[in-house]
């Protein structure tokens, strides 16, 4: 199959030239404003959101859904707006805040 095996290198190759990683976006796109990776700022830390959804497998659907809708009442009355993202970066972005450790 040297066709798929074409199609696979040149994705790989091409792959470091767009992607971001999910620090830089969450930078670019100011969750950081209000977020830490480990303590509360306006919205709780990253690794606390961890911490709270761990082996909850609806969590990287439901924090992405979040993450576009913005929303309130899970860690208290702030709110949190909605953001400018894609479904795809929303995804990146729970995957990766639920990764922390
Ligand atoms: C203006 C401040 C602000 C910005 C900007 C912001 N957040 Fe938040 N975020 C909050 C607040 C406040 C909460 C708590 C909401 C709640 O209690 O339901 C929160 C909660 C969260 C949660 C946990 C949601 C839950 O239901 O447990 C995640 C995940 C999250 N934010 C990710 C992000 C990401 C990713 C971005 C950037 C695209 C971002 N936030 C930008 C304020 C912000």
């Amino acid at each position: 199959m040297p066709l798929r095996f074409l199609a696979c290198l040149a994705f790989v190759a091409a792959a470091p030239v767009w992607a971001l990683t999910p620090q830089q976006l969450a930078n670019s796109k100011g969750c950081m404003a209000c977020h830490s990776m480990s303590q509360k700022i306006v919205g709780p830390g990253f690794k606390q959101v961890a911490d709270k959804y761990r082996g909850d497998k609806s969590a990287p659907a439901k924090l992405a859904a979040k993450i576009r809708k913005g929303g309130s009442g899970v860690w208290g009355t702030m709110v949190m707006p909605p953001a400018a993202v894609s479904e795809a970066e929303a995804q990146q972005l729970a995957s990766w805040i639920l990764s922390q450790k």
